[in-house]
């Protein structure tokens, strides 16, 4: 299954990721993670980034999609993904058609989660993650057992340099204005199923996993 993940900044992309993917048995391919492990380790193209990432503007168009293109010719992601964070802008959108149309391999769903503003932010400003493993967790939504240490892998959590205020308002603004728009564009090949990005990440879980095997089982 090849799974498109749609979504404000702090829907709850992510998470969802990490809780489906071994039900679904498929990779899961962040963009962002992408990005931030190219600046862990200092690379010309994580440098290239930052500027775009800290300051919560899209990186462009063409390097992502060359990334995303190169990344789907390993042979681990024949058995399906999720894309978080991927296509962003129309552009994106068509050419993912295109690459995917090229190998036969076109994208079965877009997940199209909303959250409200308020509890955006209230996710957004609490987010912690795992330098080490990328594990992510919330000050209160879901705290580590031992404040500041994963629970996964003993690393140290740190707050995301985007992760403030301001830049969450920009990021919200570059959201309204560049990736709503894909939205319409899922829905216009029918492949848009919608999910509340307000529910609580087990209950939000169940729903999604019920939705795509239903859907599945249509399909076959
Ligand atoms: P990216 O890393 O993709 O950031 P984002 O889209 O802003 O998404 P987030 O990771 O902030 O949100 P999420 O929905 O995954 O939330 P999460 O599950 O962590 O991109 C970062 C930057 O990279 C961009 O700004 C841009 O510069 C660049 N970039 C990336 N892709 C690009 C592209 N294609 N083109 C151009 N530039 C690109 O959850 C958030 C918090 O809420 C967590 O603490 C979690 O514990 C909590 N939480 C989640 N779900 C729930 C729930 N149901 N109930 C309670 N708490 C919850």
């Amino acid at each position: 299954m090849r799974i498109v993940l749609l979504g404000p900044p702090g829907a709850g992309k992510g998470t969802l990721a990490g809780l489906i993917k071994d039900s679904l048995d498929i990779e899961h391919i962040s963009t962002g993670d992408i990005f931030r492990d190219e600046m862990k380790h200092h690379t010309a193209l994580g440098a290239e980034m930052k500027k775009y990432v800290e300051r919560g503007e899209l990186v462009p168009d063409e390097v992502v999609t060359k990334i995303v293109e190169n990344k789907l010719k390993n042979p681990i992601f024949e058995k399906g993904y999720m894309l978080d964070g991927f296509p962003r802008t129309s552009k994106q959108a068509k050419d993912l058609d295109e690459i995917l149309n090229r190998m036969s391999t076109p994208i079965d769903f877009a997940l199209y989660m909303e959250a409200d503003l308020e509890l955006i932010v209230q996710r957004l400003t609490g987010r912690r993650v795992c330098r080490k493993c990328g594990a992510v967790y919330h000050v209160q939504n879901r705290p580590a057992k031992v404040e500041g240490v994963c629970d996964v892998c003993g690393g140290e959590l740190y707050q995301r340099a985007d992760d403030n205020e301001e830049t969450i308002r920009k990021r919200m603004e570059v959201y309204y204005q560049s990736t709503t728009p894909i939205v319409e564009y899922y829905r216009s090949q029918n492949k848009l199923r919608q999910v509340d990005g307000n529910k609580d990440s087990a209950e939000l879980c169940k729903d999604v996993l019920k939705m795509l095997d239903e859907k599945q089982r249509h399909k076959n």
